[in-house]
């Protein structure tokens, strides 16, 4: 984020050069031949020092790289200064420089490890007691609705970055969830959104969280403002919708010219971006599911992942290795896009969330110091849940004429071991055959030796699969929520690390939402 061109620094001209005179002999069956210990060499375990205890193992052996690349991938990130923008925002200076604000989703998860000098930084813990007391409230019962009843439903209304956190999370936390409390999350500004979730809410058990960072968002304000009709319809008497909504906002104002009450608005502050807000007040409908102790689990995980990233040196940091390696396809490759293959129903909303988080980040062509990038910048984040991917996208990933760096996410173990796990033993060999499948592919000769000498020519050539094709793989051992406060901080600061080497602000504002 020096505001230079990536593509002058001396180790991104070495990259260049190894790309051209290389990258035709980086074969990975030859480079697995090769080495027994690759394995080895090229993966990492991450175990926290902090909080509960959470591991995340990361095999990149099966990308098309040497102990040489590698180490030029790390000297560019060095020379991008990576280090130091990383101590910059974990010590809150104003990063975002079009902004002139901090970043610093990573002090609404600080349990002691950073000394943070920004307004607003002490507040946090204020802010998650009013979370917790809620929470409480809700979930026990003692909150009430109009009519003395308790709360079973909450509706979570927002958009972007006030959406699709919550949404993720509260799927990929369902075996931690309050089953009897339904919740449901509306964006669109397409009436059907609303409409259709209404009919499934009862306005004497219904809670809305009116989710926006900044409350001027047409679609939310439009749909919050729907709801508070289709409440007072039945309800009537205004001074009701205190108990039936509350809001998660920056604007006092807004919020309380809405007829929210301060005491039920949850604050948060301007050096939270949107899309990493999840871990913010924006998260108040993951506390009311999952509960308060699990949704510090969460923020007690990414907190792990913090330390490491800050911490550990470059070679051995996860967030940094997904980086470079990730930079290396997308500027000297020319890979388009990057899936993100989750082979774990829970989190089937993963890709959809990081398509937010890195794409709004890395989405920019233009550096902090004002000139036009002559190299790629974020890649197209993509990906589904395994298996279903594996019967709609993946011929295209395995025998297409495509590059798709792909990432390959698994627990070890389920949270349903039915039918004595045999369909997590299932999920699991899949797991683990595609990265194979995807580097060494599979030869003329294999194919004519599995389908015997009476094959059509044109049968065995459509069977033949080139390999060489990159993947990571991340397992862990169960979804638990420090686990996924690991993993989701371990991609936020991927993207951190990408955007200094591209010189990049990943944080500044999105484009002007073009209005019809
Ligand atoms: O358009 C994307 C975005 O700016 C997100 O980052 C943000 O979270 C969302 O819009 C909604 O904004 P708000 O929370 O202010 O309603």
């Amino acid at each position: 984020m020096s505001g230079r061109l990536a593509s002058e620094y001396s180790a991104w001209k070495k990259l260049q050069q190894i790309y051209d005179s290389e990258h035709s002999k980086l074969v990975l069956k030859d480079l697995f031949a090769q080495d027994p210990e690759r394995f080895s060499k090229f993966s990492k375990e991450y175990n926290s020092t902090h909080g509960p205890s959470t591991t995340l193992l990361l095999d990149f052996s099966k990308n098309l790289i040497t102990p040489e690349i590698l180490k030029t991938l790390l000297d560019l990130a060095k020379e991008a200064d990576v280090e130091s923008f990383r101590d910059k925002m974990f010590a809150g200076e104003h990063i975002n420089t079009s902004e002139d604000r901090a970043v610093l989703h990573i002090a609404l998860r600080n349990f002691g490890g950073f000394k943070i000098a920004e307004a607003g930084a002490d507040e946090v813990s204020g802010v998650l007691s009013h979370i917790k007391e809620f929470t409480e409230a809700v979930r026990s019962g003692a909150w009430k609705g109009y009519t003395d009843k308790t709360i079973n439903t909450i509706v979570n209304i927002g958009i972007g970055g006030s959406d699709l956190g919550p949404v993720m999370v509260t799927e990929a936390l369902k075996p931690y969830a309050k089953r009897d409390l339904t919740a449901h999350f509306v964006s669109n500004i397409d009436g059907t959104h609303l409409a259709e979730t209404l009919r499934l809410c009862d306005p004497e058990t219904t809670l809305f969280i009116i989710a926006s960072k900044t409350f001027t968002t047409q679609e939310t304000i439009t749909n919050a403002e729907s709801a508070r009709d289709w409440f007072l319809g039945t309800a009537k008497d205004k001074a009701h919708v205190a108990k039936h909504f509350v809001a998660l906002s920056t604007n006092t104002k807004a919020v309380t010219a809405f007829g929210i009450s301060e005491s039920n608005m949850f604050q948060f502050w301007d050096w939270v971006g949107g899309r990493y807000s999840l871990w913010s007040a924006i998260g108040l409908s993951i506390a009311l599911v999952i509960g308060y102790e699990n949704f510090e689990a969460l923020l007690q995980g990414a907190h792990g992942m913090d330390r490491h990233f800050t911490e550990t040196p470059l070679e051995n940091n996860l967030p940094v290795l997904l980086a470079v390696i990730g930079v290396w396809y997308n500027d000297f490759y020319g890979a388009q896009t990057h899936a993100l293959l989750p082979y774990d129903q829970y989190l089937h909303k993963f890709a959809d969330y990081f398509q937010q988080g890195d794409m709004e980040s890395n989405g920019k062509s233009i550096t902090k110091g004002g000139q036009r990038v002559d190299y790629q910048t974020g890649p197209i984040i993509w990906g589904a849940a395994g298996t279903n991917g594996q019967h709609s996208f993946y011929q295209l990933v395995h025998q297409g004429t495509k590059i798709i760096p792909a990432d390959f996410i698994a627990p070890a173990t389920t949270h349903n071991p039915i039918a004595s796990s045999k369909h997590h033993r299932i999920l699991l060999s899949n797991f683990f055959a595609q990265p194979e499948a995807l580097a060494f592919g599979k030869t003329e000769e294999q194919v004519r030796e599995e389908l015997g000498k009476n094959a059509s020519e044109p049968l065995v050539k459509s069977k033949v699969f080139e390999g060489n094709r990159p993947s990571n793989s991340i397992m862990f051992p169960l979804l638990t929520p420090s686990t996924l406060g690991a993993l989701v901080a371990l991609y936020e600061h991927k993207i951190f690390v990408q955007g200094v080497i591209w010189g990049i602000n990943s944080f500044g504002k999105r484009y002007k939402a073009i209005r019809g």
